[in-house]
This record gives structure tokens, C-alpha cells and sequence, in this order.
């Protein structure tokens, strides 16, 4: 079966999809340069799926290496990359580390796609790059809006970087996959979510929260304007996001793409506010959530969630799992990494 380049493997989306492409029967090779992850999540992929895949430490802005690496593994026939900077708040203060990060590494792995054959190639974005849109559901067609930050900058850039590089190189079809909000973690708890130092985002900190590593979660603001005056978001489990990259890869290299560039936002098409979020995590935990209401978080937008048509018809691919499957899940594993500290 095809070899396919999973970039950032070892991350929380990388290694669900890695589980996800073993399962579809692909080899699957991995670059990570480990700064946000552990080799120990190898461990988890092959308690899974029996299969240990082939495991390459490399910080992509070492452009030899990334030379080097494709050199070896000229038989790669896709890519999906998910390797880069994620950290809002981190990218307004160190804008440079992610531009070099996010954008100079897409450009070397590219340089190198362009020596093959044929690639096909999956980009890791996200629907932050709508920002607050002006209507929902949010469609792909939705106007992408001024970043919010230099991390939501880097999602925007590499889109036009692969676009333009997708019209002059025939050999290479890309597709970028916008996401919503991942959340969970695989049924078997060997893999899921491992947030390094206080989580930035809703659930891990929830899930920290109620085991005790956190004293109590802050909503960041009840006053919008929203049914229960906070944010809303559309929660995706990460299996299914996972699936769905597989499905991606697959119209690729069955040449069943419509463009050599498309772009598909990838959510349940359910918007869930924050308040709603720590409730399916009190039913699904049986625990009482110790929260307060705070100011707001600056540069929260108000509420998004997808229009998941296009996904629905073009890839054929939906969403499985429900909020609190995933919110069951994220405990399960919050409370095997604990038992594991
Ligand atoms: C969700 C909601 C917060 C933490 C970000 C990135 C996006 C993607 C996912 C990488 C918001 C509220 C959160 C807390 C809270 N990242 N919240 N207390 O901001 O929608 O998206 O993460 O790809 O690109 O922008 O996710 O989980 O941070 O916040 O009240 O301690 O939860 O205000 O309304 P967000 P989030």
C-alpha cells in the first residue's frame, strides 16, 4: 500500500490520523521534531493497531534534513501535514518563530513534493481563519477575514502558499481541511490529548480541572449574545476528524479531486456554547465541574460552527461521534494519564 508522510505524527490530531491511515492499510512514516509531543505516543499507535510506524525525529526548518529525508523516502505518495505552531496567544508575542515555523517549513516540504512524481498533499488549517463570520453555518465559500493573530495568519498564508504552488505544479493536488474544535480522545485511551503546561484550550482544562490538576476552570465571559451569553463552538471528536483526513487523502490519490486545490471545513455542523460543554461533562463524569464566570478572553469570537455540506457530499464523510462521546472520552483519558504521572 502507499507510504504517506504524516508531519507532526506524534500530536493529538498526527497520531489519531496515524491510527486511522494503519487501519486503511497505508505505511506510514513520521516526522516530528518531538517539542510538543512524547516518542511515547508510538507506543499508543502500536498498542492500537499492531503496527509500529516508521519514526524520524526532524525540526522541519532544518531544510537539509527535510532534503535528506525526501531523498531516502522518494517513494512517499502523500503527505499530511500537520506539523506547526498552535499557540494563539504565544504567536502575538513570538510572531517570527511562527512564521518560520508554520511558513518557511511548508515551503521546504513543497520544494521537495515538486521533485516527485506525484503528491498528494493534505493541509492541517482551521476555520479560524473565517474569523467571526457573518453567517452561520460557516460555508468554505464563507470571506476568509484579517487574522486574529499570527497563528491564524500562518493558516491563511499556507492555504495561498499551497494554492499557488498546486497552479504551476500539475504532478501535485492539495486539499485543506479547516477544522473546528478537535476535542476527545480514541476509544481504546491508548492515544489522546497531552497539552504541555496549562492548557490554552476549553476541554483539556476541564478535564484538569476535575482530576485536580487545576483549581477552576474560568469561563471567559457570559455576556454575549448567545442563548446562554457564552461562546459557541463546534466541538468535533478527533476520531472523526481523523477519518476524515483518510477520506481526503483517498479522493487524492484516486484522482477524484474536482481541483487541484479544494478546501473543506470539517466540523458536526452543531454549535455548542461553553456552559453547554461543562454540563455534557458533568453528565458524562458524574462529576460536579468547579467553574466561574470571568471577564472576557481577548480575541474570542462570538460563536462558529460549519456548514458541513460539502464535506458531506463531496467526501462522503460525517461526523459519527456526539459531544458527550467525546467528552467521555477526554475524561477517560485525562484520568489515564493521571494514573500514569
Ligand atoms: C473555546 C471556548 C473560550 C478556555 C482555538 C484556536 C483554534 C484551534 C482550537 C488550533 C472559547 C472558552 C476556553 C478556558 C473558556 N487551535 N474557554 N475557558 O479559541 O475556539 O480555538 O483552539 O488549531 O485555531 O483559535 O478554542 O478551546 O481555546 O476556546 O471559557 O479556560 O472556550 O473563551 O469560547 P478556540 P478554545
Amino acid at each position: 500500500m502507499d507510504k504517506i508522510l504524516v508531519t507532526g505524527g506524534l500530536g493529538f490530531i498526527g497520531s489519531h490520523t496515524v491510527v486511522e491511515l494503519q487501519n486503511e492499510g497505508y505505511e506510514v512514516v513520521i516526522i516530528d521534531d518531538l517539542s510538543n509531543s512524547s516518542e511515547k505516543v508510538l507506543d499508543g499507535i502500536t498498542a492500537i493497531t499492531g503496527k509500529t510506524p516508521i519514526f524520524e525525529k526532524l525540526d522541519l526548518k532544518n531544510k537539509e534534513g527535510v532534503e535528506a529525508f525526501f531523498a531516502k523516502h522518494n517513494d512517499v505518495k502523500g503527505v499530511i501535514h500537520f506539523a506547526a505552531s498552535k499557540a494563539v496567544g504565544e504567536s502575538v508575542q513570538e510572531p517570527l518563530l511562527y512564521y518560520e515555523n508554520n511558513i518557511g517549513t511548508l515551503v521546504y516540504i513543497l520544494k521537495e513534493l515538486k521533485k516527485l512524481p506525484s503528491a498528494a498533499f493534505i493541509f492541517s488549517s482551521s476555520c479560524t481563519v473565517y474569523g467571526q463570520a457573518d453567517e452561520l453555518p460557516i460555508t468554505e465559500n464563507a470571506p476568509v477575514k484579517q487574522a486574529e493573530s499570527p497563528y491564524g495568519n500562518t493558516k491563511q498564508i499556507g492555504e495561498e502558499v499551497i494554492k499557488d504552488t498546486c497552479k504551476v505544479v500539475p504532478t501535485l493536488k492539495a486539499i485543506a481541511l479547516r477544522y473546528f474544535n478537535p476535542i476527545g480522545a480514541h476509544e481504546s485511551v491508548e492515544i489522546g490529548e497531552l497539552p504541555i503546561g496549562v492548557p490554552q484550550n476549553l476541554v483539556p482544562f476541564i478535564t484538569q480541572t476535575a482530576i485536580g490538576l487545576r483549581q477552576e476552570l474560568s469561563v471567559f465571559g457570559d455576556d454575549y449574545p448567545t442563548p446562554d451569553g457564552t461562546c459557541i463552538r463546534d466541538y468535533i471528536h478527533v476520531v472523526d476528524l481523523a477519518k476524515a483526513h483518510v477520506v481526503a487523502l483517498g479522493r487524492l490519490l484516486r484522482n477524484k479531486n474536482k481541483a487541484n486545490y479544494e478546501t473543506f471545513n470539517l466540523g458536526t455542523g452543531k454549535g455548542s456554547s461553553v456552559l453547554e460543554v461543562v454540563k455534557s461533562f458533568e453528565k458524562v463524569s458524574g462529576k460536579k465541574l468547579n467553574y466561574k464566570i470571568v471577564g472576557r478572553r481577548e480575541g474570542d469570537i462570538i460563536s462558529a460552527y460549519a456548514d458541513t455540506n460539502k464535506a458531506n457530499d463531496e467526501l462522503g464523510w460525517k461526523t459519527k461521534l456526539t459531544l458527550d462521546e467525546a467528552m467521555d472520552s477526554a475524561w477517560k483519558w485525562e484520568q489515564k494519564v493521571r494514573a500514569n504521572d
